[in-house]
């Protein structure tokens, strides 16, 4: 099910934004126009990664200077070792909407 997460317009060109969803933190990236969504979390120790900073379309932790690429939310250098989780997602009408599995559906 695709829910609506924010409006295009909550994410400026270049920089990212947390949104909460029930209980999950999750990070709205605008890439060039392009929305990746993706967990908002560091997987190396929990860090806030929309406090990151963005560097193209690589993402670093504002805590230990993981750095993970947005687009498949995979690390390009340590210390983190997991990759990030990334919803799907869509434009429609304005908003980004993302795949959302409600544990209690
Ligand atoms: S919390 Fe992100 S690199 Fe340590």
């Amino acid at each position: 099910m695709y829910v609506k997460l924010c409006s295009v317009q909550d994410v400026p060109l270049g920089e990212t934004r947390q949104f909460d969803l029930k209980d999950e933190e999750i990070l709205v990236v605008n890439l060039n126009g392009a929305f990746c969504c993706l967990e908002a979390r560091c997987t190396h120790a929990g860090a806030p990664l929309a406090e990151g900073e963005m560097e193209e379309d690589i993402l670093v932790c504002p805590w230990h200077h993981s750095r993970f690429r947005v687009t498949d939310g995979s690390v390009v250098n340590s210390p983190a070792r997991a990759p990030l989780k990334v919803y799907k997602s869509l434009i429609k009408d304005g908003h980004v909407l993302i795949e959302f599995q409600d544990a209690e559906d």
